[in-house]
C-alpha cells in the first residue's frame, strides 16, 4: 500500500482508505458483525485512513467505527464530518453555527470512543452561517486537542476560495470517478496550488464501476441507489456498455474493474487518496490492491482513450422543491423540502421546483428562471 501526506498536515494516509457510508446503511442494511469485520480487514491489509460522518446511519457508522478501532486507535487516521445535524424524525439539515459544531464534535468523540479526531470535515457548506463563525469554532476545538486538522467537503470553487480567506484546511473531500470529473476544471488545480489534499469520494460511483451490475439489477429496500438517476434508463445502459469496453483492459493489466477505476483515481494529478466504501471484507480485499502502485502515464492514456470514445449520458439532475427562501452572508438561500439549504439564483422563490445537480449541489440556471 502506498501512503501519502494529506495537504500540509503530518497525516500519512493510505491511498486507498475506507468510506463508511454503506456501513451506515445507505445501500441497504449491513449487520454489525459484518461491518466490524470489514473495517478490521481493511486495517489488517494496510488501510489506515477511515472516513465516516456523524450522519451516516444517524450516528451508527461512527459507533461501529469506534468499536472496530478501539484497541487500534494509534494505527488509524480517523476522519469524520459534521455540520449536518438531524431532527427527531431523522431529517438532516446543514447547520455550521459555532454551537452546533462544538456539540457535534463532542457527540462524535463519544460515538467514536476516542478523545481526538485526526481530521474533522465540514460535510457541506451552510449558506446561512458566515464561514468565519465556523472556522473560529473549529480553531477553538483544535486548540483544545479535540480535533487535529480541519478539512472541508463539497466546497466548490467559490466557497472554497471564500473559506480560504478565513480559515486553514488540509483537505477537501470531493466526488470523483470515471463519470464525475467536475473537480478537474478548477478544484484540483486550486488545491494543488494551495497544497490542499483532495480526498476522492464515491470513486466507484456507488458500486457502478465495480462491474457487477447488469441491466436487470434491482436494488433492495433501503438502498438509495434505486432513486439515483445514473442507475436508471439509458444513462444506466450506457454506463454498463462503457464498463464492458473497460473490462478487457482491466484483464490485460491483471486488475479487477474496481481496481482499475480506483487506481485511475489515485493516479490523477492532485488526488491524494480515494475512500471506496465496502460492505464485506472481500470487497476491501479487492479494493486495497489498487493501492499497491499508481498507473504510468501511458496506462492512464489508454483508459482515458476508452472514456473519451464512450458516449455516456451523465444523469444527475434531481427535481427538488424549495420551501423557503432567505438571504445569507453569501447571497440568496433556499431551504429544500429534503431539509438541506443551498445557495440559489435570484429567480428562485418559495414554492418553485428546481433542478439540483446532485453531484455539485448547484441549481440549474435555466429551470424556471
Ligand atoms: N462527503 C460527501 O458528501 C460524501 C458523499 C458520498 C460518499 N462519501 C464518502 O465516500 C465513501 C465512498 O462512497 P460510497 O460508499 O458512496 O460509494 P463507492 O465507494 O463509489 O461505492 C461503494 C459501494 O460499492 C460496492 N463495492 C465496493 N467495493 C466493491 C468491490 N470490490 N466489488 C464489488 N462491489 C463493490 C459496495 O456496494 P454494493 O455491494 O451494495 O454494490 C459499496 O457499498 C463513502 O463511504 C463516504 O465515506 C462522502
Amino acid at each position: 500500500m502506498e501512503y501519502r501526506t494529506l495537504g500540509r498536515s503530518d497525516l500519512r494516509v493510505s491511498v486507498i482508505g475506507l468510506g463508511t457510508l454503506a456501513i451506515g446503511g445507505a445501500y441497504g442494511p449491513v449487520g454489525e458483525g459484518q461491518a466490524l469485520a470489514t473495517i478490521r480487514r481493511a486495517l489488517d491489509l494496510g488501510v489506515n485512513f477511515i472516513d465516516t460522518s456523524d450522519n451516516y446511519g444517524l450516528g451508527r457508522a461512527e459507533e461501529i467505527v469506534g468499536k472496530a478501532i478501539q484497541s487500534r486507535r494509534d494505527q488509524v487516521v480517523l476522519a469524520t464530518k459534521g455540520g449536518t445535524p438531524w431532527d427527531e424524525r431523522g431529517r438532516i439539515t446543514n447547520d455550521c453555527r459555532a454551537g452546533t459544531i462544538i456539540e457535534a464534535v463532542e457527540a462524535s468523540l463519544r460515538r467514536l470512543r476516542t478523545d481526538y479526531i485526526d481530521l474533522y470535515q465540514i460535510h457541506l457548506p451552510d449558506p446561512e452561517t458566515p464561514f468565519e463563525e465556523t472556522a473560529l469554532a473549529l480553531e477553538q476545538l483544535r486548540k483544545a486537542g479535540k480535533i487535529r486538522y480541519v478539512g472541508l467537503s463539497n466546497f466548490w470553487t467559490e466557497e472554497l476560495e471564500a473559506w480560504l480567506s478565513v480559515g486553514e484546511i488540509v483537505s477537501n473531500q470531493m466526488p470523483y470517478n470515471f463519470l464525475h470529473r467536475d473537480i478537474e476544471g478548477k478544484i484540483l488545480p486550486l488545491c494543488w496550488e494551495r497544497k490542499i489534499g483532495v480526498i476522492a469520494y464515491t470513486p466507484l460511483l456507488m458500486g457502478l464501476f465495480a462491474g457487477k451490475l447488469t441491466p436487470d439489477s434491482q436494488f433492495g429496500q433501503g438502498d438509495h441507489r434505486a432513486a439515483y438517476p445514473q442507475f436508471q434508463g439509458e444513462a444506466f445502459r450506457q454506463s454498463l456498455r462503457l464498463i464492458e469496453r473497460l473490462r478487457p483492459l482491466a484483464e490485460e493489466f491483471g486488475l479487477t474493474l474496481a481496481q482499475l477505476v480506483l487506481r485511475w483515481v489515485i493516479s490523477r494529478p492532485g488526488v491524494t487518496c480515494a475512500i471506496p466504501g465496502a460492505k464485506h471484507p472481500e470487497q476491501v480485499e479487492d479494493n486495497v490492491r489498487a493501492g499497491e502502485k499508481s498507473f504510468a502515464e501511458e496506462e492512464l492514456e489508454r483508459i482515458d482513450g476508452i472514456l473519451e470514445a464512450a458516449s455516456v449520458e451523465v444523469s444527475r439532475g434531481m427535481p427538488m422543491k424549495v420551501v423557503e427562501v432567505c438571504s445569507g452572508p453569501r447571497g440568496k438561500v433556499g431551504l429544500l423540502a429534503m431539509g438541506i439549504k443551498v445557495g440559489v439564483p435570484d429567480w428562485v422563490e418559495a414554492g418553485v421546483v428546481v433542478q439540483m445537480d446532485i453531484v455539485t449541489g448547484q441549481i440549474a440556471e435555466t429551470d424556471g428562471g
